[in-house]
């Protein structure tokens, strides 16, 4: 009789298995993220709740899906020992990239747009990454392409996330806020809100509050006329923004493969200049600064509150703060960069303030 003998670590496996364990303890070493509540007195029997994504050790919603995306490269046997890796970016995700690239002792080039904020650049710079910056940013996926053609492993979140993110359950953002939800008065939200980047967030929440059967509505908030607006209206994938926006992580220029329009309820479109004042009122509300995405799913919430309140609705409404808002004092938080671009909050942050005493939605009014 002859025994085969299995090899305990085929070529490479274990240096895999070492990584993986990293993975592992890192996650085990993590906490949940927090979800704030805020109550209004414009919106009675409403209650807001914000998860604060911006806590995660690498300050982004982005955590999560980088070490999903380390994961499913590693596990698909495309990550190997030595090898380097690349993705494109608009800066958050090359963060947490970078991040769980030196963790894993791994070179990491982060392909993002010339104009990303300072900050950002810096972050991936500090980390050990290198940072290949693309003037025109419709090139950054071709630029990353070509990385990968040079042997960098290309992790890809624009087309990966949707699928490397586990959207059954394993706490993805989806379980981690509706567990947290468990002992409130309205647990079952009437809307969840998000933007778009990769797709990646919205999928998940939208597979699982499915899964769940949940009546939980979900709603896109959106730069004012980006791809996915376009694109969800007229279920278009080839879509583009009808106008950029200075918002740095949502609202792209054209709807990316991870993007399901059948898992979005309802899509709004929030101004630039309504963002910018939504991310210094989320200030003023949580006493920390936020990026622009979180400013734009305030505006989102406000929008669908308000419908809800003249409809004689009560409920809960939950959306996310993406991202620390630190990254962008010398951007959207500087006045002068601001008045260099034309975006005038002031009429926006009036607004702001009366929805939220009033509960109906004001519009920004200029002198
Ligand atoms: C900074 C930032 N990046 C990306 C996203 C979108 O996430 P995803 O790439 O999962 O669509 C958001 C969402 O709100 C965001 O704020």
């Amino acid at each position: 009789m002859t025994t085969t003998l299995i090899d305990p670590a085929p070529h490479g496996r274990a240096w895999v298995n070492e990584a993986l364990a990293l993975l592992e303890q890192e996650a085990a070493r993590s906490a949940d993220t927090h979800l704030l509540r805020l109550d209004f007195p414009g919106f009675p029997g409403i209650a807001f709740y914000f998860k604060d994504e911006s806590v995660h050790p690498t300050g982004s919603l982005k955590h999560r899906l980088a070490r999903s995306l380390f994961l499913y490269a590693l596990c698909n046997g495309r990550l190997r020992q030595g090898q380097a890796v690349v993705d494109a970016s608009s800066g958050s995700t090359a963060i947490s990239e970078a991040w769980f690239a030196r963790m894993l002792g791994l070179q990491f080039i982060a392909v993002m747009p010339a104009c990303t904020a300072p900050q950002k650049i810096h972050a991936v710079q500090a980390l050990g990454g290198q940072c290949d910056l693309v003037e025109d940013p419709s090139q950054v996926h071709a630029r990353a392409a070509q990385h990968a053609a040079e042997g960098a492993c290309h992790l890809d979140q624009f087309g990966l996330a949707e699928r490397a993110t586990d959207w059954r359950g394993n706490n993805n953002i989806a379980e981690s806020i509706l567990g947290q939800l468990r002992r409130e008065p309205q647990p079952v939200p009437t809307w969840i809100v998000c933007g778009v980047g990769t797709g990646g967030t919205s999928a998940t929440i939208g597979r699982y509050l499915r899964y769940r059967r949940l009546d939980t509505r979900l709603c896109v908030a959106e730069p004012t006329g980006s791809s996915y607006v376009h694109g969800w209206r007229t279920r278009d994938r080839n879509a583009v923004a009808s106008q950029p926006t200075r918002i740095e992580g949502i609202g792209r220029p054209k709807v990316e493969p991870g993007f399901l329009f059948d898992v979005v309820d309802d899509v709004v479109e929030v101004d630039d200049a309504a963002a910018i004042a939504g991310a210094l009122q989320l200030e003023s509300l949580f006493g920390t600064q936020y990026g622009g995405s979180s400013g734009v799913n305030l505006i989102g919430c406000l929008q669908l509150a308000s419908a809800m309140r003249a409809r004689g609705e009560t409920g809960s409404i939950v959306s996310l703060l993406c991202d620390r808002g630190k990254r962008y004092q010398e951007t959207l938080f500087d006045p002068a960069w601001r008045a260099e671009r034309g975006l005038d909050i002031a009429p926006w942050q009036a607004a702001i303030a009366r929805t939220l005493d009033t509960g109906v939605l004001a519009a920004p009014v200029t002198a």
